[in-house]
C-alpha cells in the first residue's frame, strides 16, 4: 500500500459533481433509453425506479461508507476494514467489472466523437430517418473507424487519469453537468413539440405489464446499476471524500441527479423516436438514430443552429462518457497504484493498453467479427450482458452483505446518520435494507430469471 498523501476531492460542490459525473453517462443517456425501449417503456420505468429506490440508494450509501471509512481503493477498502479475509474478492470483483465495462464503454464513447464530427461537418442535413439508421449501422460495422475514435477516447481518458484527481476529474465535472442539463432541457422541449411525440410520452407513462417478464426485472436493475456506477468501484471515489461530507446526503444527490438525467433521455429519445417512425425497440443505435432527425425537425429552417445544437449534444454527450470512462479507469488504476506500488502513469498505462486490447474486440464483433459468437452473444453484447446483468449486481450483493451483516453497526451508524446529525430512524431504515431487503431483490431477481420460480 501506498504511503503517500492519497488524492482528494478539492470542494464540496466539486465532489458531488465529481461522483454524479461519474454517475452520469452513456448509461442515462445511450443504455438506458434502449433498455426501456426493448422492455416495453412504461412498466420497465417503474420497475427501473423501484431497484432505484430499494437497491441503488442504500447501496449507494453502504459504497460510500466503505470507501470514506476505509480511505482505501475498493479492492484495498474490504481488507483494511477486515484485514485478512476473504471479502477483499468482493472488491477486486468491483475493479475488475470496472475494468471490462471500461473496455466496451469507450467503444460506444468513440461513437459520440465522431456524431460530433458528423455534426460539426452538417452531415445530418436533409437525411431521412431511413437514412440516419442505415448511416449509424454502416458506421459501426466499419472495420476501421470506430477504432480510430476508440483509440482518441481511450487516450483522452488515459490524460485525465494521468494528470490526477482534482485537476482534471474535478474541472472537467463542474463544467460538464450543468451544461449538459440546460441541453437536456432545450431538446426536451423540442422532441416533446414534434408531430405524434404525445405517443412516445404514452409509451412511457403507460406501465404495459403483459409485456413484463423476468428478463425485465433482470435488466431494470442491471440498468440501475450501470447507471449508478454501483458494484464497479465507486467505493474508490467514496475514499477521495474527507470527514465533512455527509454520505447519505451525497448519495441521495447523485441517484437524484443520475435518474433525472435518464428520464430527461427518454423523454427526448421515445418522443423524437415515435415523432419520425422509429421503433422504440432499435437498440444500441436508438439515440444516434433518433436525434440527429429532432436537430433537423425542430430547427431545420435555421441550419446553422440545428448544426450548433446538434454539435453541443455529442459534445457534451462525449464529456459525460468521458467523466464515467475516467471513473473506471481510475478504480483500475488506483488498484494497481497501491496494491503494487507502481506509479500512476505505469498503472494507467497497463489499464489502458490492455482495455484497448479487449474494446478493439468488442468494436469489430459489431462489424467483422460478427460471425463470433459467445453464449449466443456477440462479444460487445456479451461483455454488456455479463458486466451489467450478472457481475454489478453480485458484486452488489457481497457489499450488502459485507455493510449489513459484517461490518461493525457502529461505524456504519455513525457514516449513515453522519456522526449523529441525522436521525437514528435513517439508520435503521437503511440497515434494514441493506440486511434484508436488498440481498432478498437481487437474489429473487437471479433465481427468476433462472425460472426456478416457475
Ligand atoms: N454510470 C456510468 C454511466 O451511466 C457508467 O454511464
Amino acid at each position: 500500500m501506498t504511503t503517500q498523501k492519497r488524492a482528494a476531492f478539492g470542494s464540496r460542490i466539486g465532489m458531488v459533481l465529481a461522483a454524479a459525473g461519474s454517475a452520469v453517462g452513456l448509461g442515462n443517456i445511450w443504455r438506458f433509453p434502449y433498455e426501456a425501449g426493448n422492455n416495453g417503456g412504461g412498466a420497465f420505468l417503474l420497475i427501473y425506479l423501484g431497484c432505484v429506490v430499494l437497491i441503488g440508494l442504500p447501496l449507494m450509501v453502504s459504497e460510500f461508507l466503505v470507501g470514506r471509512r476505509s480511505q482505501a481503493n475498493t479492492a484495498l477498502a474490504f481488507e483494511t476494514l477486515v484485514p485478512r479475509s476473504a471479502w477483499k474478492w468482493v472488491g477486486r470483483g468491483g475493479v475488475l467489472t470496472a475494468f471490462l465495462i471500461l473496455s466496451y464503454y469507450c467503444v460506444v464513447a468513440g461513437w459520440t466523437l465522431e456524431y460530433m464530427l458528423e455534426s460539426a461537418t452538417n452531415s445530418f442535413a436533409g437525411k431521412t430517418a431511413a437514412e440516419y439508421a442505415s448511416n449509424f449501422g454502416a458506421f459501426i460495422t466499419n472495420p476501421w473507424r470506430p477504432l480510430i475514435w476508440l483509440f482518441v477516447f481511450m487516450g483522452i481518458t488515459h490524460y485525465v487519469v494521468v494528470r490526477g484527481v482534482e485537476a482534471g476529474i474535478e474541472r472537467a465535472s463542474k463544467i460538464m453537468m450543468p451544461l449538459l442539463f440546460i441541453l437536456l432541457i432545450i431538446l426536451l422541449l423540442s422532441a416533446v413539440t414534434l408531430p405524434n411525440a404525445g405517443k412516445g410520452v404514452e409509451f412511457l407513462l403507460t406501465p404495459d405489464f403483459s409485456k413484463v417478464t423476468g428478463s425485465t426485472f433482470l435488466s431494470a436493475m442491471g440498468q440501475a446499476f450501470f447507471s449508478l456506477s454501483l458494484g464497479m468501484g465507486l467505493t474508490t471515489y467514496a475514499s477521495y471524500f474527507d470527514r465533512k461530507v455527509n454520505i447519505t446526503k451525497t448519495a441521495l444527490s447523485v441517484c437524484s441527479i443520475d435518474t433525472l438525467v435518464a428520464m430527461l433521455a427518454g423523454f427526448i429519445i421515445f418522443p423524437a423516436a415515435f415523432s419520425v417512425g422509429i421503433q422504440p425497440d432499435a437498440g444500441p443505435g436508438l439515440v444516434f438514430i433518433t436525434l440527429p432527425n429532432v436537430f433537423q425537425q425542430a430547427f431545420g429552417s435555421m441550419p446553422f443552429l440545428a448544426m450548433l445544437l446538434s454539435l453541443m449534444f455529442y459534445a457534451l454527450l462525449a464529456l459525460a462518457a468521458l467523466t464515467s470512462a475516467i471513473f473506471l479507469h481510475e478504480v483500475a488504476t488506483a488498484y494497481l497504484h497501491e496494491e503494487f506500488a507502481f506509479s500512476r502513469t505505469k498503472s494507467a498505462s497497463i489499464i489502458t493498453a490492455s482495455a484497448l486490447v479487449l474494446g478493439v474486440t468488442c468494436s469489430l464483433s459489431l462489424g467483422p467479427l460478427k460471425d463470433y459468437t459467445l453464449f449466443g452473444m456477440v462479444v460487445f453484447d456479451c461483455f454488456d450482458y455479463f458486466t451489467a446483468k450478472i457481475m454489478l449486481p453480485l458484486v452488489g450483493f457481497f457489499i450488502a452483505i459485507f455493510v449489513g451483516w459484517r461490518l461493525d453497526k457502529r461505524l456504519v451508524k455513525e457514516e449513515v446518520t453522519h456522526y449523529g446529525e441525522l436521525r437514528d430512524g435513517v439508520y435503521k431504515l437503511l440497515i434494514f435494507f441493506v440486511r434484508y431487503l436488498v440481498p432478498a431483490a437481487i437474489l429473487s431477481i437471479f433465481l427468476n430469471e433462472l425460472k426456478v420460480f416457475s
